[in-house]
């Protein structure tokens, strides 16, 4: 699998955290901050999934890879919409959650996973309509690279659209080291993400800021850990819980300081190259 070498410590990360079972109290949690209980690992709430859903033109016909998949959120409910879609995520953990999970939903014809990194995706090329991922170029790179299979597995003429979490325009060099350390992994970036789809050969680029929405669900995750304080701790000890209200605290923090900031970007692959 093409997982660059600094990438591997971010997928080895995820892989530990998508190998134990969550518990039913996480799940609630999820349901009460995003409307839904897949197994979401970001800020993509069940409107903003609808909303990609709309960008990304998915219908009935439509053939969908969800990049960085994870558990299988937001794919496996556009699955539930009716289009056929792929989830690709490198941790096995996650995609064996995600092949169960498709199972249980009866969604064995219009759903399957697939090991493998976006900077190496496991595809013919042009073999789908859309290419959607949430929360998933942050945590990642080279990024140039990943867009660029992205836009190799679209048709011509096909959707990108998706949801990142970026540093703002700006920013001074201790506020960069902040997003770093309270942020994604691989928050910055030395160009924005308009330029970023340009240069992998994308064209009828849009982004809109979705900053304030990813602040209330970021407080949002904060408020109800602390509401099932008690189950939580049960579940994943008090050093754990701890850690994650200060990591959230921190977000928080850095978000209403102006230096996160998640928008939704959408792309089209030229219907001629
Ligand atoms: C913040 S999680 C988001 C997961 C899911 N999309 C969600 O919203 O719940 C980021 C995901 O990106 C995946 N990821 C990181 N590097 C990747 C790579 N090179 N190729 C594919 N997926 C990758 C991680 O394994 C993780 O599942």
């Amino acid at each position: 699998m093409l997982v660059s070498p600094d990438n591997r410590d971010v997928t080895e990360e995820f892989a530990e955290r998508y190998g134990t079972a969550q518990p039913d109290v996480a799940l609630k949690i999820e349901s009460n901050v995003l409307g839904g209980r897949w197994g979401a690992n970001g800020y993509t709430t069940m409107v903003q999934a609808d909303m990609l859903a709309t960008q990304a033109q998915l219908d009935p016909s439509t053939r969908v890879l969800d990049v960085g998949a994870g558990r299988g959120w937001p794919g496996l409910y556009l699955a539930t919409t009716g289009c056929e879609v792929v989830l690709v995520d490198v941790p096995l953990a996650a995609l064996l959650t995600g092949s169960q999970r498709l199972a249980a939903e009866g969604l064995t014809r219009r759903a399957s996973v697939a090991a493998g990194s976006v900077t190496g995706l496991p595809f013919r090329s042009a073999s789908f309509d859309a290419v959607v991922h949430a929360d998933v170029m942050c945590c990642l790179r080279p990024k140039i690279t990943a867009l660029r299979e992205c836009l190799r597995v679209l048709r011509p003429g096909g959707v990108t659209a998706f949801f990142v979490i970026h540093l703002s325009p700006g920013v001074t060099h201790s506020q960069r080291r902040r997003a770093i350390r309270d942020g994604p992994t691989f928050v910055t970036s030395s160009h924005s993400y308009p330029e970023m789809l340009e240069a992998a050969g994308f064209t009828d680029i849009r982004e809109t800021d979705y900053t304030a929405s990813y602040g209330d669900t970021a407080r949002a995750w904060g408020e109800q850990r602390e509401r099932f304080e008690k189950e939580l701790t049960d579940a994943i000890g008090g050093a754990a819980f701890e850690e994650r209200q200060a990591d959230g605290r921190a977000k928080v923090r850095a978000i209403e300081d102006g230096i996160l900031h998640r928008a939704l970007l959408t792309a089209r692959r030229p219907s001629r190259d």
